[in-house]
């Protein structure tokens, strides 16, 4: 694709489309939102507010990793605590869609719809691509539509309008725009993670412990794997217990996945074969956490099973 051609166009657009007026947009981290505020800031400089949602279920130390990245190329990222309010929504829900319900509405309903009225803001950016929109009118996605997932009604608000600049684009398209823009390594490349976040990885409730536990693994197996060309990899953190023995006790204690995987569109996976000493290093260090006394890897492909655990 023509990468110079794509981004003049589209600063343009915004540019033309937004004139004088605020705009605002969430950036996850991830390579759409990511893009989508760099273009945004060309565009329109400080015109557009951007914010970054800790949710409570990031990585360590995503929150300010994300800030810091794009404080180097010149983008304030405002950081909104929201810990609180999404805990708050998890507390007690053990069912999968459930819990992914309470974070998107806690996200949308809540969180971003205060934020835009706050902001006066009358235009929002939003990194929907391609594949999105597709997954949308096929129905294995829910909603792309981001004005009535914060519950806003186009007719009534008719001052809000959505800009969409990725949304002729699919990811490696993304990928490559985002090379040719030389944003950083850390973003082009970064491995696929899920807007609810770390929730996808615990099975039962989420809870600041259980968080806890599952970000120390997650930091561990990214670290251990960071060099394996994998798709993807991960910690996942089960709902149920095993026996084991630590300082000669007998402890009932949590259990750990370590999910590694090789795909090309995330449809369907399989299981990288990983050197047995890589695997006992990394069960080694897992089962040294707190509490956990099991860690297991996962040999499904996709299908039968998903990546992600929620
Ligand atoms: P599954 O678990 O459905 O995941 O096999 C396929 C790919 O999509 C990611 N994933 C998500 N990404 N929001 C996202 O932005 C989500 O709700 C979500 N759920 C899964 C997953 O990490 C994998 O790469």
């Amino acid at each position: 694709m023509d990468c110079k051609k794509f981004t003049e166009e589209q600063i343009a657009h915004i540019k033309k489309t937004v004139g004088e007026a605020k705009a605002i947009n969430a950036l996850s981290g991830g390579v759409d939102s990511s893009l989508v505020t760099v273009l945004g800031h060309r565009a329109l400089g400080g015109q557009l507010r951007t914010i970054f949602v800790d949710n409570a279920l990031m990585r360590e130390g995503e929150p300010e990793r994300v800030v810091k990245v794009f404080a180097e190329m010149g983008i304030d990222v405002e950081l909104v605590d929201a810990r609180e309010e999404f805990l708050s929504a998890l507390a007690g829900l053990t069912d999968p869609e459930k819990k992914r319900q309470a974070i998107t509405d806690t996200f949308y309903s809540k969180v971003f719809s205060r934020l835009v009225r706050e902001s006066n803001a009358k235009f929002l950016l939003h990194g929907t691509i391609l594949t999105d929109i597709e997954e949308t009118v096929a129905g294995i996605k829910r909603q792309h539509n981001i004005l009535a997932q914060i519950g806003i009604d186009p007719k009534e608000a008719y001052g809000y309008s959505v800009i969409e600049p990725l949304k002729t684009l699919r990811k490696d398209d993304v990928r490559e725009v985002t090379k040719f823009l030389k944003l950083p390594a850390e973003i082009s490349q970064r491995i696929p993670f899920p807007g609810p976040a770390l929730a996808t990885r615990i099975v039962g409730e989420v809870t600041l412990n259980r968080l806890e536990t599952v970000r120390t693994a997650t930091a561990i197996v990214e670290e251990e794997l960071a060099d394996s060309g994998a798709f993807q990899y991960m910690a996942v953190l089960l709902n149920d217990r095993a026996t084991g023995i630590r300082d000669n006790k007998r402890e009932f204690g949590q259990i750990i996945v370590v999910r590694c995987i090789e795909s090309v569109d995330a449809r369907t996976a399989t299981v990288t074969p990983l050197p047995w000493d890589k695997l006992n290093r990394i069960s080694e260090r897992i089962t040294k956490i707190k509490g956990v006394n099991r860690c297991l890897y996962d040999l499904t492909p996709k299908p039968p099973a998903t990546i992600e655990y929620v």
